[in-house]
């Protein structure tokens, strides 16, 4: 028998203790401790060694050849849509718990339903997928899926709101896949707190997990989540889900792109590109936004955050103000990185930057964390800085605060993947050039910089042999 064990969590940020506490120590909110009780989790295992056929010897570990047999009882299920399938891996994975969370309005519920529809297509079983909607009425479910051409008898929609009752309905031999849109609209009867609030999110998480990992059917949880991070129900869940994606993209144009934060079943950062059409999200492929303009202050460079490199487009406009202070302001790139990046340019170039605005983009609103773009970033101030057209150039590398280009990981994939775009010229910094074997071709040069002198001495014979 599972052991309930309970504690307090705040309402409001999420802060957990085994004692009631009337005021959080954490938000220092009043009265927002919330009874909940979590199952021992030994149940959790057990069902995963009966999953794969196995008689755990010890109730609680595995041999190393059955954690192996483990391993390999992870078929995919494929989804059928191709860019969703790399971006898990191969597929999902039978009791996968995947937290799909965005702004609202950006194709969560879109994007659910299409995978829906393509399994139900795809799989030769009769097996249901139930797709759980508390956002939205079965009426208006029924009015996307007709939009998006979906009509196929697998798919069940609800569009009730308890947890438990839901559950109790879904046959667990029958079912393939379970949606859960959104997470901050169910709740559960065992909790006696408010929608959508932290506790009920938590509850509700739990209470989807278990049935999923009990009887092997994978499960994607829409969460909403604001640029604000006002909302901190989902990122409080992160952890006990298998996997996060979130969408990201600018509300303004119609590019989505799916980036992996968390996988238990493959790699981490995976990303990939959608446009929202009148037929729902389309697959796109990585140079989608990529733009070949003749003005100064655009290069490219590429995010290597999952197993492959993404290319990206830098843009930077730099305006000289009056006053002494010029701002920084960054939509893709973290702006304390524009803020240190154009310190260390001023001060080891002896460039006035301080007297001058520095706006900041990457295209199709990719948010860039990966330190091998800093050196596109410096190029890209310094081409505007200096208004230099200096064609289209690819740059991977990092950049020390002494004014040092230091390599990217993964130098040679990111090179070879940038020779799909249509550049004349790679820079990359000196010492990535040992471990490598990046050559020129005929149509593309491959230069080496190994400070941040050089990469500006490089951007002004560019400019003067224009
Ligand atoms: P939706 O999936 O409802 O977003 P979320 O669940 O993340 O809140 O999609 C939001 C927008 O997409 C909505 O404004 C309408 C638009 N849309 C299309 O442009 N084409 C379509 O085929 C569909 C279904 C929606
Ligand atoms: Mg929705």
């Amino acid at each position: 028998m599972a052991k309930a064990k309970t504690i307090y969590v705040c309402d409001k940020c999420g802060y957990e203790s085994p004692k009631w506490f009337g005021k959080c120590p954490v938000c220092g909110e009043w009265n927002s401790a919330k009874e909940f009780s979590l199952k021992d989790h030994s149940e959790t295992k057990s069902i995963r060694a009966n999953e794969a056929g196995m008689e755990a010897p010890h109730p609680r570990f595995f041999d190393i050849n059955s954690a192996t047999k483990l391993l390999e009882e992870e078929e995919r299920i494929k989804t059928g849509i191709n860019s969703i399938d790399e971006l898990l891996s191969g597929g999902l994975v039978k009791g996968q718990v995947i937290l799909l969370g965005g702004e609202p309005g950006v194709g969560k519920s879109t994007i659910a339903l299409q995978i829906c529809d393509s399994i139900a297509r795809n799989s030769n079983n009769d097996k249901r997928i139930y797709y759980i909607s508390g956002e939205e009425s079965v009426g208006q479910v029924g009015l996307r899926a007709k939009r998006l051409g979906i009509n196929n008898e697998k798919l069940l929609i609800s569009s009730e709101t308890q947890i438990e009752d839901i559950l109790n309905e879904i046959d667990p031999n029958k079912a393939q896949l379970i949606v859960v849109d959104s997470i901050q609209t169910l709740c559960s009867v065992d909790i006696d707190s408010p929608v959508g609030g932290i506790v009920q999110i938590k509850a509700v998480v739990e209470k989807v997990r278990i049935f999923s990992k009990k009887y092997g059917i994978p499960s994607i949880l829409i969460a909403h989540v604001t640029k604000e991070g006002t909302i901190a129900g989902p990122k409080l869940v992160e952890h006990v889900v298998d996997t996060v994606i979130y969408f990201e993209g600018e509300r303004t144009t119609d590019y989505r792109i799916l980036r992996v934060q968390k996988n238990r079943y493959g790699p981490s950062g995976e990303i990939t590109v959608f446009q929202m059409t009148s037929n729902g999200l389309q697959g796109l492929s990585e140079d989608t936004f990529l733009t070949y303009s003749n003005t100064p202050g655009n290069i490219f460079t590429s995010i290597y955050e999952g197993t492959r490199p993404f290319n990206v487009q830098i843009q930077a406009l730099v305006s000289r103000v009056k006053t002494t202070s010029g701002r920084r302001i960054s939509h893709g790139v973290d702006v304390r990185k524009v803020i240190i990046i154009s310190a260390v340019l001023s001060k080891h170039l002896n460039l006035p930057l301080d007297f001058h605005d520095i706006y900041m983009n990457v295209s199709g609103g990719v948010n860039i964390t990966d330190p091998g773009c800093e050196l596109s970033i410096a190029g890209a101030i310094l081409s505007s800085f200096l208004d230099a057209y200096i064609g289209n150039v690819f740059m991977a590398g990092e950049i020390g605060l002494d004014g040092s280009i230091r390599p990217a990981v993964n130098i040679q994939k990111r090179v070879e993947n940038a020779k799909k775009l249509p550049i004349d010229l790679i820079v990359i910094p000196k010492a990535s050039i040992k471990n490598t074997n990046v050559k020129s071709t005929q149509n593309i040069k491959i230069e080496t910089v190994d400070n941040i002198r050089q990469l500006f001495n490089l951007i002004l014979d560019l400019k003067k042999g224009d």
